[in-house]
């Protein structure tokens, strides 16, 4: 299986609640390396621009708010097959979804507070770490 890396971000509800140790926990037991990590706050015009193939859904407004409300950590996970790996510990978007033992399924009860975000394909996981890492 080929080596990956992908893009992670521990929301700010996450973050509030102390869960920064439980959810990277659940990514270093899987066996991903954490090759970048950083505690930063994102601004309205990063976020806009993160979520911009949201900006025609009616909750896109409190998607950014939510992802603004306070600090992330952010990081890059590395591994064999990581951007699936990452994708299935945290499980389905929609936390009424997500299975048991995911990530999401453990510790959110509704969208848009699904405790983390995950890129989903190489291209997306390239253009996250360009986007929040790129100047490193
Ligand atoms: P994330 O993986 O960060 O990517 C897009 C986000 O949009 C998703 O997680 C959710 O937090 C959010 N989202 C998806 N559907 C809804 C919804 N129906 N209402 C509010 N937020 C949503």
């Amino acid at each position: 299986m080929q080596v990956e890396q992908t893009f992670i971000i521990i929301k700010p509800e996450a973050v509030a609640r102390g869960l920064v140790g439980e959810i990277l926990s659940r990514f270093e037991r899987k066996g991903l390396t954490i090759r970048r990590l950083a505690v930063r706050q994102i601004e309205p015009e990063l976020a806009k621009v993160h979520y911009g193939h949201h900006a025609d859904k009616p909750f896109f407004g409190e998607l950014i708010e939510a992802i603004t409300a306070g600090p992330v950590v952010m990081g890059v996970l590395e591994g064999p097959g990581a951007i699936a790996h990452v994708r299935n510990l945290i499980g389905a978007t929609d936390p009424l979804k997500a299975a048991p033992g995911t990530i999401r399924g453990d510790f959110a009860l509704q969208n848009p507070y699904n405790m983390v975000h995950a890129s989903d394909s190489p291209e997306t996981a390239r253009a996250e770490i360009a986007r929040f890492f790129g100047d490193e």
